[in-house]
């Protein structure tokens, strides 16, 4: 008789998004003249940039052509795409990456939660509470977590680190050391993150303490601050302790189109063995590559004309940011994120949950947000806003709050 992963079954429910749907269902069928406006989910608006369309319709070209086909991609990535990022995400910021250290596949969230499989069971995992989920249940999955306390939302071998407004969102030192330390700055989904100086702290700790840092830079072009560092590895002695998560989702429009890279460092090393050699082992094994037009869709991201676009379509979700950061502020709330990320955090007002403020703001504003309590325990009492809708109905929405 067949058994199955008994792992899967600890999982709780994740029902932020399908119960965050149906109280919107529901209020939309009471109330259909009410024109909802949702600036909940993590999803662009924003249609594709002009130069990566064209590399996308050549590519296809290519595709129907005998002497041009491509089938099956090489397994680390085509080598034009990842020149193109060791380039301009690395050597253009000082960065000593190779080519043989980028990774390209289908997006940071399938990346994100198969790297735990390349290192052992019994290896403590430390995350920031809220957090993105896919860390905490891909090690669910497989079985890296313990056992799970509704009263608290907590696993028993899981190390939280509260980022909260009491600690400007930055996350300490855990008191237990971990071994594999989760970090997703810009953060989603507080929208916060923290200097390059304090980074380099994270990257001193996990020197010291023996520890890989699984960096997620899904957010990183949306920086706008100096003393953030865009890259893990602009950190010293980062090569030897991390591996850095990169999405073509949230700069460029991809989440549909699907394409992520990561890098892991030759000079990553578990005592002789390489975890470069490792991934690429997995990744060969396990996946066969990002079809050949969405990676020259990817290049045409590092084109003059793209670099071009992609900064205004940027600059579009972070008129997004200020605008509501601005009008949520002036209507007299605390509110975090914005500057160096498209997601707003806010405090809920007069002690509301989460859940409280949600309804509060479906019923008397027709605004959709997500709570922050279905990101970790630490979340309870903040709201998150995105600003990946478009700039009229981002700025309508803010009238409604305003004249709550
Ligand atoms: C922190 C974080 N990492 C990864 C992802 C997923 O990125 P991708 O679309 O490349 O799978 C998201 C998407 O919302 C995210 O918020």
């Amino acid at each position: 008789m067949y058994k199955i992963n008994d792992n899967y079954q600890k999982l709780p429910g994740s029902y932020l998004f399908s119960t965050i749907a149906k109280k919107v269902n529901a209020y939309s069928a009471a109330n259909p003249d009410k024109k909802i406006i949702r600036l909940g989910i993590g999803d662009v608006t924003q249609p594709l940039a002009p130069a990566i369309i064209e590399a996308m319709h050549k590519a296809v070209d290519e595709m129907g052509a005998a002497e041009t086909f491509r089938g099956y991609a090489p397994d680390l990535g085509y080598e034009f795409l990842r020149n193109a990022i060791v380039k301009n995400d690395y050597q253009a910021r000082g960065c000593d990456i190779a080519a043989d250290e980028i990774f390209v596949s289908d997006g940071a969230k399938s990346d994100s939660g198969n790297i735990q499989e390349i290192f052992a069971e019994n290896n403590r995992i430390a995350v920031c509470d809220p957090v993105y989920p896919v860390y905490v249940d891909s090690n669910v999955m497989a079985g890296r977590t313990g056992t799970y306390d509704p009263k608290t939302e907590m696993w028993s071998d899981v190390i939280y680190m509260p980022c909260t407004m009491e600690n400007n969102f930055v996350p300490e030192f855990p008191k237990e050391t971990p071994d594999l330390i989760y970090l997703c700055l810009p953060n989603n989904p507080t929208g916060t993150t923290i200097t390059k100086d304090q980074l380099q702290g994270w990257v001193d700790y996990a020197n010291k303490a023996g520890a890989v840092i699984i960096y997620d830079a899904a957010y990183e072009a949306y920086i706008s601050e100096e003393n953030v560092a865009h890259s893990i590895y602009e950190c010293e002695g980062a090569k030897t302790c991390a591996i850095e998560l990169k999405s073509f989702s949230k700069n460029a429009g991809f989440t549909g189109v699907r394409l992520g890279y990561t890098v892991v460092p030759k000079e990553l090393k578990c005592g002789e063995v390489s975890l470069n050699a490792m991934w690429a082992r997995r990744h060969g094994t396990k996946f066969n590559g990002a079809p050949y037009i969405v990676q020259r869709a990817g290049e045409a991201v590092y084109s003059d004309a793209g670099k071009e676009q992609l900064k205004e379509q940027v600059a579009y979700y972070m008129k997004n940011a200020a605008t509501i950061k601005d009008g949520l502020m002036k209507a007299g709330y605390m509110v975090f994120g914005g500057v160096n990320a498209p997601y707003i955090w806010l405090k809920t007002p007069d002690q509301m949950t989460s859940w409280e403020f949600f309804d509060y703001l479906l019923e008397n504003a027709n605004v959709v947000g997500t709570p922050g309590s279905g990101f970790g325990p630490s979340g309870e009492g903040y709201f998150r806003l995105t600003a990946f809708g478009s700039y009229e109905n981002t700025l309508a929405a803010l009238e409604r709050i305003q004249k709550l």
